[in-house]
């Protein structure tokens, strides 16, 4: 299989970790024979850096004539802190969603038994879950009218949703869960916000369609306290962009690691894949980020390109490091290995070199 990949490394630990995430699908290509093309292309801080925009129109080019996109994370401190800015890193990655059609994000959250006591979270609690998250990604208060008053006293954000917007997400959500265990829930703020009763109302009249998923309701608030004390119970979340933002982040503590969880981003043109973690600035060129993330969003590419065993492969290689307790430091491994050293001892994995894992801390190469 030939493909061309779109890579937007981003900024902070970006290229770090998309640096792993090729060099892993490249020991795909090598092992199974498949061809990996890459574009790379600006996005975020970097882009502003180099041409006063945050998603330059060549970088969306590349987007649309490729297969699929990665990208590794977007922002700068340097923009964090000064509202008045009109150009920000963060717009690069919205209009990009935007642009390619995105509306579906997907996030799925797994413990792995070797890591639960990274969690703050009991062990019995976290062992065993498994959920997915499906983010509504291109509408509601992200993208509604927003302004600020000229004598800067007031200002808004607008949450506007369709029922076609609801609709097609809703139709990925149930879809996942026929696949699964059957069980949708709906997090919203239906007690509060008119928007929210529009999900319910079409939800509702949407899950007739699917009368084998059972469907559940919760609002956000109580939602984000069911995820710390009885997350089991969740298999599918369907929730609005900015509940979704805030529900994935606090499902990464459940994993123990923000460096773990990858996500894909669906829609109407090129599918995009990205780590759910942001561009951790103080660990940029430091050769210690988890690039598992990446790795893992890597996987999903795969599977969205229907090479499922090629998937596989490298979820083992990953499972079988972090069974041996090696890792990057974030992970409190046994073996700490750095970043690049993740990439190539997965690598080595799946390519099937011989790869000596306990002589890293001896300084000594560790594949053959
Ligand atoms: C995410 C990020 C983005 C979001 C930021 C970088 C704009 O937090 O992908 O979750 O809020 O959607
Ligand atoms: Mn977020």
């Amino acid at each position: 299989m030939k493909k061309k990949i779109a890579v937007l490394s981003g900024d902070g630990i970006g290229p770090e970790v998309v640096k792993q995430g090729l060099k892993v699908l490249d020991a795909i290509g090598e092992k199974y024979e498949h061809e990996f093309k890459y574009i790379h292309a600006n996005i975020g801080a970097i882009a502003i850096q180099k041409t006063g925009n945050p998603l330059p129109e060549k970088t969306v080019e590349a987007c649309l004539n490729a297969d699929a996109v990665l990208l590794g994370a977007i922002g700068d401190p340097k923009f964090d802190n000064n509202p008045d800015l009109k150009v920000r890193p963060e717009q690069g990655l919205l209009r990009l969603r935007r642009k390619l059609g995105l509306y579906c994000n997907v996030r799925p959250v797994k413990t792995y038994p070797k890591l639960l006591h990274l969690s703050p979270l009991k062990e019995d609690n976290i062992k065993g879950v498994d959920m997915v998250i499906y983010r509504e990604l291109t509408g509601g208060i992200y993208f509604g009218e927003k302004a600020t008053s000229k004598d800067g006293q007031t200002a808004f954000d607008t949450c506007t949703y369709s029922v076609n917007e609801i609709e097609r997400i809703a139709k990925s959500a149930f879809e996942a869960a026929m696949h699964r265990r059957k069980k949708v829930t709906l997090i919203d703020k239906a007690n509060v916000l008119e928007t929210s009763r529009l999900w319910r109302r079409v939800v509702t009249e949407f899950a007739k369609q699917y009368p084998k998923v059972e469907l559940d309701f919760m609002f956000v608030d109580n939602a984000a306290m069911q995820l710390v004390i009885h997350p089991k119970q969740f298999d599918v979340i369907l929730t609005s962009n900015m509940f979704g933002d805030i529900i994935s982040d606090e499902s990464s503590v459940l994993v123990g690691s923000l460096g773990m969880l990858p996500s894909s981003s669906q829609g109407i043109k090129t599918s995009l894949f990205e780590p759910i973690h942001g561009s951790y600035p103080q660990a940029a060129g430091k050769d210690i980020a988890n690039p598992i993330a990446t790795i893992h969003s890597v996987v999903l590419m795969l599977k969205s390109f229907g090479l499922f065993e090629e998937a596989m492969a490298i979820d083992q290689a990953v499972s079988s490091c972090l069974e041996k307790g090696i890792g990057t430091p974030d992970l409190q491994p046994t073996i700490t290995y750095t970043c690049s050293q993740m990439g190539d001892v997965i690598s080595a994995i799946i390519t099937g070199a011989n790869v000596y894992y306990d002589r890293v801390s001896e300084g000594i190469s560790t594949i053959i």
